[in-house]
């Protein structure tokens, strides 16, 4: 008997068991990934990387496959080649030979076009040889890194010529890259479509966002403390600022950008989503049932401010100054006409109406050529009821903040007064700082990393369901259709943090932009 006990207790303490029971579970079981629009530039810098990171910390199945299809003349060497440059150039984790040569075995393209009726035969026969010599099972995630125009097309392919089912107990899952959709309907018929073919657990909508480390760790901060929860309401917080700044421009992506804008290309996903995280009740469980009831919640509860004029603001980058050299404004961009009204910066002021958040507005800005590539979540306290302290002791005081930053620069700071050493009272902010890089010697894995593998793994805690897209769209459409009505978008110098009009909108709220 007291031997038992003493096995028993023994056994959880070997770190090395512990580590490596951590990570059996999330090793994919047999499969492989088929990208469509392989030659795009997502596909170059985060997908094929990431598959390799994946192989390279042995989480990928030893006959793991991965088939690119595109329209180039390319014979399976000559993509392979693509793949090793891409992965060599963009892989996070170093390059291993062995792990390489076992991938690259791997490795098929499929020429054709989306309608092309052989070139998915083509795909389904390799697919067959595939689960034949390297043991796929006929499990087959499809990626579609494609213009969205294509998707019902290639959907539409994919259960022509069997592909969208497995036989038995194998699966197929459909992979979608963002913008679901460019408004409430397009994305209700996008959705009509994929859903005709692949059953809503296998269809998997990417927001990478929700892939990053910082963002999950929202949720931790929020449910596995006990010191944040209580003062994350209406009666101690004065505003939320979500921001996400870059300072890049639209490089090559005019095609892609112009006619749709910041606002709906990061706006009704990447903000929304962390809006939905940062103000939704604790959910019952963290899988995906539980998570997209709670985030559908609150985003239900999302409300637009009347007047949309005086809480939007969009704008678009002119020439200026970004790290010591000269770039162009967004309507001397390649690609751009010269008449473009398309915004490269957009702010809004959201309300929640619900019991914890009424009465506190959620500022969400971002924009392209802006100061710093920054994204944070600022959870503004409100000020003290009552200061003992002499007013001109506390100039230099803020509101306490908490900020949750996503990157760069991953961690959480706190801003909170203190004394100033000396012979009198005299307050000042100063900031309490938890660094990933500091507590944590694992590097963070990059989000398509993770979201890849969990696609692998059929789990779909990290991917938006459609009701929640189609409820982001419903939020954005009315600022859409009132900047279609009205004027062009504001002018910002590139390098600075937007247009003025996005400080005079926060301005009249008693309230102002951090300058992060
Ligand atoms: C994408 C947007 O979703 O996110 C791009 O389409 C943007 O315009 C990108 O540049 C930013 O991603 P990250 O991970 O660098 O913040």
């Amino acid at each position: 008997m007291r031997r038992t006990v003493e096995s028993e207790s023994a056994a959880p303490t070997n770190p090395l068991r512990d580590a490596q029971d951590r990570r059996l579970p999330r090793i994919a079981g047999p499969s492989g990934l088929v990208i469509f629009g392989v030659t795009g530039d997502l596909s170059r810098k985060k997908l094929m990387p990431a598959v390799y990171d994946l192989a390279n910390r042995g989480l990928l199945p030893p006959g793991f496959s991965l088939i690119g299809f595109a329209r180039r003349d390319w014979a399976d060497e000559d993509f392979t080649q693509v793949v090793h440059d891409a992965v060599k150039q963009y892989a996070r984790t170093p390059f291993r030979e062995e792990v390489w040569s076992q991938l690259a075995q791997g490795m098929r393209f499929v020429s054709g076009v989306f309608d092309d009726d052989q070139a998915f035969e083509n795909l389904k026969a390799t697919i067959e040889q595939l689960d034949k010599e390297r043991g796929t099972g006929g499990n087959f995630a499809f990626y579609l890194s494609v213009p969205p125009k294509f998707f019902p097309t290639v959907v539409r392919q994919l259960k022509k010529h069997s592909l969208s089912q497995g036989q038995g107990s194998s699966w197929r899952r459909a992979v979608i890259e963002k913008p679901f959709g460019h408004d409430l309907e397009s994305a209700q018929e996008l959705n009509r479509i994929v859903h005709g073919v692949f059953p809503n657990q296998e269809v998997f909508r990417i927001d990478h966002y929700l892939g990053k480390e910082t963002v999950q760790n929202i949720l931790a901060l929020r449910f596995a403390n006990t010191m944040f929860e209580p003062l994350w309401n209406r009666s101690y917080v004065d505003h939320v600022q979500i921001t996400m700044a870059e300072d890049i421009g639209i490089g090559g992506r005019a095609g892609y950008y112009d006619g749709i804008g910041s606002a709906r290309d990061v706006i009704q996903n990447h903000l929304l989503q962390l809006l939905a995280l940062t103000a939704m009740e604790e959910p019952a469980s963290f899988g995906a049932k539980a998570l997209v009831t709670e985030k559908l919640k609150v985003l239900n509860s999302v409300r637009l401010p009347k007047e949309l004029g005086l809480h939007t603001v969009r704008g678009q980058y002119t020439g200026g100054w970004q790290g010591g050299r000269r770039v162009p404004g967004y309507l001397e961009e390649e690609g751009i006409s010269p008449h473009s009204v398309t915004d490269t910066y957009a702010a809004l002021k959201l309300e929640i109406d619900n019991r914890r958040w009424a009465g506190v507005p959620f500022y969400l800005r971002t924009g392209k050529r802006l100061g710093r590539r920054v994204t944070e979540i600022a959870v503004v306290f409100q000020r003290a009821p009552y200061s003992p302290f002499d007013a001109t002791h506390t100039e230099e005081l803020n509101n306490n903040a908490l900020v949750i930053r996503v990157q760069p620069d991953e961690g959480v700071t706190i801003r909170f007064g203190s004394k100033v050493p000396g012979t009198q009272m005299e307050i000042r902010d100063v900031t309490m700082d938890f660094a990933y890089g500091e507590s944590f010697t694992e590097s963070s894995p990059e989000a398509y990393e993770r979201l890849l593998l969990d696609v692998l793994l059929g789990d779909a805690n990290l991917f938006p369901r459609h009701q929640e897209v189609e409820r982001s769209w419903e939020i954005l459409d009315p600022v859409e259709r009132h900047w279609a009505r009205h004027g062009r978008p504001e002018p910002y110098t590139a390098g600075t943090w937007g247009p003025r009009a996005a400080d005079d909108m926060l301005a009249r709220d008693g309230r102002s932009w951090r300058r992060p």
